[in-house]
């Protein structure tokens, strides 16, 4: 164990991001009253270049009108290999009012990127006296972002969540598929015959998880494109879950509730973590470090492992 502790991540539940349009104004208030922990309006891929100046203004007009209740509202801007994002980031910041919570940067590469939007956003923000501090999302969706992937994890004290955006990064990698997420047809190991569908996406997704746990940050799994697919969302979401994620994104409605079913620990996995704790703390009682818990071995790593269930349930209770 090094001596350096594990920074905690933010205490906030982040098991659903609903993303939608910034040239789409009239799904705001749905947005708004979803179940969603975290709302993304969006002015990069999801609004055409011709509609980047009304998307910009119809997301400034919303901080300021809608209702956004207690979700962390996040806008994504352009990426940085575009015309678009230092105008996404002045008037924003400039212009929005103080309910934003968040800039989510897209296809960061390098912890660079990180450090000229933070620039951008200091200078801005002391300049027009913002009270409450922007924090930075990133989306892991390139060959160069995964592989530096550890440096931009630690690149500004504002990052707080870090998601693998799946589309982008298999056509940045060169992966064979068109799917968003999910399981891939071609993707399988024969044993006896018989195939066995491996995962494409574990590799990146641990390794975020990795660089996320290091440094203090929510790891998050990006976007599941077959929107009419339930069941191959909640395997995703599944795997996700069990990597040590804390939500996903929804890009349809539908899949929030979805989402929120997945990343909120179980009654009876709460129930289990909690008799862990209790049979610890009776084997402590017993001056062991050590028990037996319906027939298998639980120990003092087995506290934190509990642990990790009951503070995640108890924080969405909480909130
Ligand atoms: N958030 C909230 N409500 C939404 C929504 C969203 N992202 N997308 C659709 N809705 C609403 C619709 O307005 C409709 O409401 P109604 O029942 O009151 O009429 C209802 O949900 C059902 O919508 P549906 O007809 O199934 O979908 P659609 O064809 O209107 O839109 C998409 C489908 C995929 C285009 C849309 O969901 C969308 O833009 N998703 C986000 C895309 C995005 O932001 N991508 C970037 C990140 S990958
Ligand atoms: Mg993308």
């Amino acid at each position: 164990m090094s001596f350096r502790l594990q920074p905690a991540p933010p205490a906030r539940p982040n098991r659903c991001q609903l993303f939608g349009p910034g040239s789409r104004p009239a799904i705001f208030d749905k947005m708004a009253a979803s179940a969603a922990d975290v709302v993304n309006l969006d002015l990069e891929d999801a609004v055409a270049p011709d509609d980047k100046p009304a998307a910009r203004a119809n997301i400034i007009a919303a901080t300021h009108d809608i209702d956004w209740n207690t979700k962390v509202l996040s806008v994504r801007i352009n990426g940085l290999d575009t015309p678009w994002w230092y105008r996404d980031v002045v008037d924003l910041l400039e212009q929005a009012g103080p309910r934003l919570d968040q800039i989510m940067i897209p296809k960061v590469g390098c912890a660079a990127d990180i450090y000229a939007v933070d620039a951008l956003v200091t200078a801005i923000e002391a300049a027009t006296g913002r009270e409450k501090p922007i924090s930075f999302e990133v989306i892991i969706e390139s060959a160069a972002g995964i592989v530096n992937v550890n440096e931009i994890a630690a690149a500004s004290p504002r990052l707080v969540a870090m998601s693998l955006g799946a589309a982008d990064f298999a056509a940045s990698m060169g992966m064979a598929t068109t799917g968003i997420g999910g399981t891939q047809e071609d993707y399988y190991m024969l044993h006896d015959g018989a195939r066995h569908w491996s995962d494409p996406w574990h590799w990146a997704q641990a390794a975020i998880v990795a660089a996320c746990r290091t440094h203090g940050v929510l790891p998050v799994d990006g976007p599941f494109g077959d929107f009419s697919d339930d069941e191959g969302f909640r395997a995703q979401a599944r795997r996700s879950a069990t990597l040590g994620m804390v939500g996903k994104w929804a890009i349809h409605p539908r899949q929030v509730a979805l989402s929120n079913e997945i990343f909120t620990p179980s009654e009876a996995a709460v129930a289990e973590a909690r008799e862990i704790l209790d049979a610890m703390e009776a084997a402590k009682a017993r001056g062991e470090g050590a028990a037996v818990y319906k027939g298998r071995l639980v120990d003092i790593a087995s506290i934190r492992q509990a642990e990790v269930i009951v503070r995640q349930a108890e924080m969405i209770t909480d909130r």
